[in-house]
């Protein structure tokens, strides 16, 4: 292209910087808009740094370029090549006057607009993730990622890669998918939880981040097939040391987020104040408490009974901090979790109910190290014990106190950036009903 240069590449931020006025830049990325009048086009294009406003006169191009560039379509890609100026009608109050475009590619129609049904948009999520919403909440998902690692490697957790493929259905077996592995069941991984507690003993202190799986058939905005689990394990760890490190990773991530992703979270409708307004002590409530309160509110539960979203969403409603709920029925959790030492009718675990009614979005627990117990709570739930035989062993071979958590990142994104659906806060959603695109 004439009057183009091959490089440098200018990112638009570049553009955009406060001493920018009267340089040239070269930029390239998608169009978002596209307007010509009278000779005159009038573009908007992004790329990862930002979104600018364009303007090309029919002169500046010459006449086949400008129509090249006329027709370009929402989403095509170009290089643009132009002069910085002031312009207080735009977005950022400044545009670039084009002295040259380069057609990437022209695209065609575009089939994203306005008022498209949800279906359609899911339907053809893989252009849908553009939007600039969508695009705020990956840049926030991916930061409250970084975060969280950021926190793990300051306090010396170790990252650690357990199989997704596996032979024990951990959280219970009607909620995992099933697969033939070889002509031996396989599961799809719904926990990492115990490869985890089997990498405690040389390392202390490890976590990962995996896909879980869950074939829950719950349509709820809470709920996905597939999700982002951040799992830590503790070694010489009890509950009050559980809590105290959960709420400090929790807090960390808040602030590290709202402070590097203000303009985005600004976007998706959260202000990064409320994020920073949230420290330590979180409440800590009793489940036993918790029941009498929602009874006492007219919710039909009862002591034994499992909270669910809709219960969980009355606790939460007009709270501002996260709250600890803790010692949950025995039979409600999991087989691996402590009973409470004096109260066998209950565990020694926690979840994390995030504010303004989203719920859960952390399970934590300390682990039972008593093989009579495990064994006991395996075969009250039907699992089939002889799978969990290389588990036990790790009970007998220098078994400490330990504990640790799952946090599910999307329920976190879901909460941070105020979605009304968890699948909005990943790309390709799994549900129920879709695992496509
Ligand atoms: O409470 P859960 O089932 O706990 C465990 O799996 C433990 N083994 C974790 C551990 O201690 N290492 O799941 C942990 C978290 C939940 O608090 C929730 O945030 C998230 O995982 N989660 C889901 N997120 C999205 N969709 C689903 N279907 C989820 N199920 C659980
Ligand atoms: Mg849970």
């Amino acid at each position: 292209m004439a009057g183009v240069p091959v490089a440098p590449i200018d990112l638009i931020a570049r553009a955009l910087a406060p001493d920018a006025i009267g340089r040239t830049v070269t930029v390239r990325g998608w169009v978002v808009r596209s307007r010509s009048s009278g000779g005159i086009l009038f573009l908007r294009m992004r790329d990862r740094s930002g979104a600018v406003q364009v303007t090309a006169k029919k002169d500046a191009l010459g006449e086949a370029a400008f129509r090249a560039a006329e027709a370009v379509q929402i989403e095509g890609a170009i290089r643009v090549h132009g002069t910085v100026s002031e312009d207080p009608r735009a977005p950022e109050k400044r545009e670039i006057k084009a002295i040259a475009i380069e057609v990437v590619d022209a695209g065609q129609p575009f089939p994203i607009f306005k008022d498209q049904t949800e279906e359609f948009l899911l339907d053809n999520r893989h252009l849908t993730i553009r939007s600039t919403e969508h695009v705020a909440t990956f840049r926030v998902k991916a930061a409250v990622l970084r975060a969280l690692r950021a926190f793990l490697e300051r306090e010396n957790v170790l990252e650690m890669t357990p199989p997704i493929l596996t032979g024990n259905a951990a959280e219970g077996g009607s909620e995992a998918f099933t697969f033939d592995y070889f002509g031996r069941p396989g599961y799809l991984s719904q926990t990492a939880q115990l490869y985890l507690e089997a990498m405690l003993a040389p390392h202390e202190r490890v976590f990962a981040v995996t896909p879980s799986f869950r074939a829950e058939k719950s349509r709820t905005p809470r709920h996905l097939t597939e999700y982002t689990h951040l799992e830590v394990e503790l070694a010489w760890c009890d509950l009050d040391g559980l809590l105290a490190f959960t709420e400090r990773m929790l807090v960390s991530v808040l602030h590290d987020v709202a402070t590097t992703m203000a303009p985005e979270l600004t976007l998706v409708g959260r202000d990064p104040a409320e994020l920073l307004a949230i420290t330590p002590p979180f409440p800590r409530v009793e489940y036993g408490d918790a029941v009498e309160r929602l009874a006492g509110e007219g919710f039909p539960v009862k002591w034994g009974d499992d909270l669910g979203s809709t219960e969980e969403r009355a606790l939460t409603l007009t709270a501002k901090q996260p709250t600890f709920l803790l010692h949950f029925p025995t039979e409600l959790k999991a087989f691996y979790m402590l009973r409470t030492p004096g109260d066998s009718r209950t565990v020694q675990a926690a979840d994390v109910l995030a504010p303004e009614g989203f719920g859960e979005i952390v399970g934590a627990s300390c682990r039972e190290g008593d093989i009579g117990h495990l064994t006991e709570r395996l075969q009250a739930i039907g699992a089939n014990v002889n799978e969990y035989a290389w588990y036990f062993d790790l009970r007998r071979h220098g078994n400490v106190p330990h504990a640790g958590f799952g946090l599910g990142v999307e329920r976190l994104v879901r909460w941070i950036t105020r979605r009304e659906h968890i699948r909005d806060t990943t790309p390709f959603p799994r549900t129920p009903s879709r695992h496509t695109p």
